[in-house]
């Protein structure tokens, strides 16, 4: 595959829903579902997220967990995988807890986007891509030079926008679910793909792979069909 292998790690209420009609930071789902994101965050190369999912909530996830910082060393890993944030605008706030955080950052944005974050205090790396409208944003072009930076795998935690955007492309592999036992309800609430959808007919496919039942949540990972099959 000349891209990295992407894996979509949500949770969503039981109508649909991975944020309230506020669209604030989702911190509905159990202890076990943070451990499982901790541990898909842990397996990966680098996190992606889209820059709204950043503003909800200020921070990202690092890995904490001593077993799981160990397995990233006996695979040759860094300590810590690169958080990469996508942000057209670069309006991001470095007042953020974000900035804080232990972690290598990255951040994909236009030419005008990367302009207040050159001093390298910030981010670790950048991607500037010539500025285009939104819906030609050229992910496969993009992630094509992941591989040769050292990022083979990326956990993709959201949002509903920057998903569209990758299964759109055909760049997302496969999808972890939690389904959370709560129903968030609110036309305006965002939900795992937003943007403009699919018709049915050419809709994403997906085949199941594994689910698991924890207390009252229920862990699902499906393997997305590559596009046009
Ligand atoms: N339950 C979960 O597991 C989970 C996980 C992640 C997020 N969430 C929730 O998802 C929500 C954030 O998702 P999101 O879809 O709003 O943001 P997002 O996908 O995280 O980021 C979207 C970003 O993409 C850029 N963008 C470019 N074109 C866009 C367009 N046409 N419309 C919107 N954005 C566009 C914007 O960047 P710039 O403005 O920076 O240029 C925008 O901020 C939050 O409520 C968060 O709590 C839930």
């Amino acid at each position: 595959m000349d891209r990295p292998r992407i894996s979509l790690v949500l949770a969503m209420s039981l109508d649909g829903k991975i944020a309230d009609a506020q669209r604030r930071a989702a911190r509905f789902s159990s202890q076990a579902d943070l451990d499982h994101l901790e541990a898909r965050v842990a397996a990966a190369d680098g996190v992606l997220f889209g820059s709204g999912t950043l503003r909800a909530y200020g921070t990202t996830l690092s890995v904490r967990n001593p077993a799981l910082i160990e397995a990233r060393r006996q695979r040759g890993q860094t300590d810590q995988p690169i958080h990469i944030v996508w942000s057209p605008s670069g309006h991001l706030d470095p007042q953020w807890r974000f900035f804080q955080q232990p972690v290598p950052r990255g951040l994909i944005t236009t030419p005008a986007g990367a302009q207040p974050w050159q001093t390298g205090e910030f981010f670790d790396r950048l991607w500037v891509i010539p500025k285009v409208p939104t819906d030609a944003w050229n992910w496969p072009k993009l992630l094509a030079q992941f591989p040769t930076q050292g990022l083979h795998t990326l956990a993709l935690l959201g949002g509903g926008h920057l998903t569209a955007d990758l299964l759109r492309h055909g760049c997302i592999d496969e999808v972890y679910i939690t389904v959370c036992p709560l129903l968030l309800g609110g036309a305006t609430a965002p939900t795992p793909v937003d943007g403009e959808g699919f018709l049915a007919e050419l809709a994403p496919r997906l085949t199941l792979l594994e689910h698991r039942t924890i207390g009252d949540e229920v862990f699902l990972h499906y393997l997305v069909h590559p596009s046009g099959v």
